[in-house]
């Protein structure tokens, strides 16, 4: 991962934004603007450049598509500065209906940026507590960004699940020897997963609890475990459980056991914080798990991510807001932080050295 800032983005038929410079400082950008004007457009073709897909599931490019341009294609023209080269650098890229092209310094490359970032919206505290889904497409989009062998693994995977469903539901002649072929394979990567995960989460586990304790200045156990079906599994083991449930797969035509099914956990105090904590509770643990992996992420890469803050400062007393914003502060990554929220806006504003940008109809001002 490379230590890089983004400076300059502007972008053509992208949602609702004009085609304009912004320009970003390498500290703390706010992004203030009334409901529906652009902020979360700017935070999202930020992150579409980065990484090449929404962080909405299932974005299209004719949503993302400005309805009021003539061209049919959407395009980006960024300049990062690169921390460790000091030096800037272009990236730009087109996208339409038959998919995208990116250039850096005007040289056309297949491989993505290779830039952390991480994204959080108003309501994926409350998605991660409510829901065994959202906590483990967090974890594999985390966890995929930093280790790159757990990234090909998962999608390895992935893919042979589908087949495997694909086959379950289809049932050709030749299905149950495709199935035990594909087991054999499904048990090596569900081993191999299934440790990677239980690496990472005792590699964060210490710093969640420090970022809730610099964050919130409370001293709170903060662990987060993962519940899995496989623990201490060996490759036998495996095969045989996916012999034992087998005969319920086929009657239900998909593959219901396994490492897609796991789940993890955020105790709180010993206590699960889906059930114990408050909304506040949750919105603070949750922002602890997001700034442990940012530090992790510093350990791993001595370089931050981008941080894009889209309006977190719902469930939060001013207290919280006060707590947060002077967290930001201190630290030296480059963070894009919107509010539509008068009351946080204040105490963004309390911050003299921030970047401060206002949105108005896809317009972008400096305040
Ligand atoms: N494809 C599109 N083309 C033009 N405008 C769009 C498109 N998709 C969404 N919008 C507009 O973008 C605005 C929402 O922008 P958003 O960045 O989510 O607002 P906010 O400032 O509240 O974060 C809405 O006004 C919506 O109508
Ligand atoms: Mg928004």
């Amino acid at each position: 991962m490379l230590p890089y800032f983004i400076e300059k983005l502007q972008v053509k038929n992208f949602r609702n934004l004009e085609e304009q410079i912004i320009n970003f400082s390498h500290g703390i950008n706010c992004i203030f603007g009334e409901n529906g004007n652009g902020k979360t457009n700017i935070l999202e073709a930020v992150y579409y450049i980065v990484k090449r897909k929404s962080f909405r599931k299932n974005a299209s490019f004719p949503q993302m598509l400005g309805i009021d341009g003539e061209n049919p294609e959407i395009s980006f023209q960024s300049l990062f500065f690169d921390k460790e080269m000091g030096a800037n650098i272009s990236f730009s890229g087109k996208w339409d209906e038959t998919g995208s092209q990116w250039y850096l310094a005007n040289k056309s490359v297949k491989k993505k940026l290779q830039v952390g970032i991480v994204f959080i919206n108003p309501f994926d505290s409350q998605s991660f507590h409510n829901s065994a889904s959202a906590r483990r497409a967090w974890i594999d989009d985390h966890l995929s960004q930093i280790n790159d062998q757990y990234k090909k693994a998962l999608s390895r995977f992935t893919k042979s699940l589908r087949f495997r469903n694909k086959l379950l539901s289809n049932k050709p002649s030749s299905y149950l020897k495709q199935i035990r072929a594909i087991d054999e394979e499904m048990a090596e990567l569900s081993l191999f997963l299934t440790t990677q995960r239980q690496l990472f989460l005792e590699e964060i586990r210490p710093l969640i609890r420090k970022a809730f304790n610099d964050l919130f200045s409370e001293e709170h156990d903060l662990e987060i475990m993962l519940d899995t079906k496989l623990g201490g599994f060996t490759k036998n083991a495996y095969l045989e459980m996916c012999q034992n449930n087998l005969q319920k797969d086929e009657i239900i035509g998909h593959t219901h056991y396994g490492i897609h099914k796991d789940d993890y956990v955020l105790l709180f105090d010993g206590l699960n914080s889906f059930d114990y904590c408050s909304l506040g509770q949750q919105k603070m643990s949750y922002l602890s798990l997001l700034f442990a992996y940012i530090e992790l992420f510093r350990y791993k890469f001595n370089s931050f991510p981008i941080v894009l803050l889209d309006d977190v400062s719902g469930e939060l007393d001013k207290l919280r807001w006060h707590n947060l914003v002077s967290y930001l502060n201190e630290r030296k990554f480059q963070v894009l932080i919107t509010t539509a929220n008068d009351s946080f806006k204040e105490v963004l504003n309390t911050l003299e050295d921030a970047n401060k940008l206002y949105v108005s109809s896809g317009v972008v001002d400096r305040m």
